[in-house]
């Protein structure tokens, strides 16, 4: 989100409350004050004098003063409360969005460079890189995802019929262990662990490496000859 677009979302919100507050709050208040005047009016009729004087100068103006502050303060800062959270979340929302897609897309491209060197195949690869985290982006939970995101990533396979049964199971197995990265598997598991690591590590070069994939960030350092 530019700041631009940041500074015209904030113009129109003012805008907005302006609006209601001049054209709702101001004229409904007259018509609270009105109906208040009405009420008083009306309960006191009749009403014996003590009574009618406590009311009249205590309970109507109290309570009047509470409506007002509901309807002046309250309600307003309440509403641009919740509006604010909407907007902060929406935000958010895209910016997880975007998060998600750089790093399925950046695994892909790690993964098929990977693949090339070691003579791997790469369009697999690219696969396996694109649909290793889906399972944890669609839910929201990293929770055994890599189990759980091996039976999704089988079932999109499936519905696409792209891939033979021996290439969804390659793909399958790298999805299922590529959390597994202090142990080493087969050689389409390795390729989807390292391009894992290495956009972990190079997608963002201010964060440190994680300490459970340095060995591994290491190891490909060497391969690949990074500093
Ligand atoms: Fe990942």
């Amino acid at each position: 989100m530019t700041k631009g677009k940041n500074s015209i979302k904030v113009a129109l919100l003012f805008a907005e409350w302006g609006l209601l507050i001049l054209f709702f709050y101001y004229a409904g208040t007259a018509v609270i004050i009105a109906e208040w005047y009405l009420l008083s009016l009306w309960l006191t009729r009749g009403a014996v004098e003590p009574f009618k004087a406590f009311f009249v100068r205590h309970f109507v103006p109290v309570s009047l003063i509470f409506y007002l502050f509901i309807l002046w303060i309250a309600t307003p800062i309440i509403t641009a409360a919740f509006q604010c959270a909407y907007y902060r979340r929406k935000e958010q929302l895209g910016e997880e969005r975007a998060g998600a897609i750089a790093h399925l897309h950046g695994v892909s491209l790690a993964a098929v460079m990977i693949a090339k060197k070691r003579g791997e195949d790469p369009e697999l690869a690219a696969i396996a890189g694109l649909l290793h985290d889906m399972y944890a982006y669609k839910n929201g939970t990293y929770d055994d995802h890599a189990r759980l995101g091996a039976e999704y990533a089988r079932q999109i396979l499936k519905n696409l019929g792209i891939t033979s049964e021996e290439e969804t199971n390659i793909i399958c197995s790298a999805i299922a262990h590529h959390d597994s990265k202090a142990k080493v598997d087969a050689p389409m598991d390795e390729v989807l662990k390292d391009a894992d690591v290495i956009h972990h590590s190079l997608g963002d070069p201010t964060k440190e490496v994680k300490a459970h994939e340095k060995e591994r960030y290491e190891r490909l350092c060497r391969e690949f000859g990074f500093q």
